[in-house]
């Protein structure tokens, strides 16, 4: 398996996984559950109106943290905007739920793409592993 598709397959795997962004010196950081391959690139969503998109607007700079059976991965890149439409249906119908809220064509509807990721898996009986996409 391909570095990214490990890293993909531990974030849905995990379920849940926690994503950072920075706002001027705060750290922010919420729970995120979207995560998609697609072309190649690791995809997660959020809504434009929501704080996240608009602290990723100003600072593209995030981490995120996700936690399964005793081993976490953080992934530390960018978060760059993505407005092909194929890449929000693919997300979409990947997590059905999400049609409830958003739809391809709404305004709202952001999908994101790490770039320049770093993205280590630890444990506390392992060393860390370190892949980069
Ligand atoms: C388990 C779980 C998964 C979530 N997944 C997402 C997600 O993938 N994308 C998203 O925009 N919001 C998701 N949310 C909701 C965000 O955490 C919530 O809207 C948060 O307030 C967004 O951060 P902000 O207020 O800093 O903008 C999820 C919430 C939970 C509890």
């Amino acid at each position: 398996m391909e570095a990214i598709e490990r890293v993909c397959k531990f974030l849905e795997d995990a379920e849940t996984y926690y994503l950072a962004t920075v706002e001027g010196d705060q750290p922010r950081v919420r729970p995120f559950g979207t995560v998609l391959l697609y072309g190649g690139k690791l995809y997660i969503q959020t809504g434009k109106v929501k704080d996240v998109s608009k602290q990723l607007a100003v600072n593209p700079k995030a981490e995120i943290c996700a936690f399964k059976d005793g081993k976490w991965l953080r992934v530390a890149g960018e978060l760059v905007n993505d407005d092909d439409r194929a890449v929000k249906v693919a997300m979409l119908e990947k997590m059905p739920s999400l049609k409830a809220m958003y739809s391809a064509d709404d305004d709202n509807t952001q999908v994101l793409y790490f770039k320049d990721a770093k993205a280590t898996f630890s444990s506390f009986t392992e060393a860390p592993e370190t892949v980069t996409f």
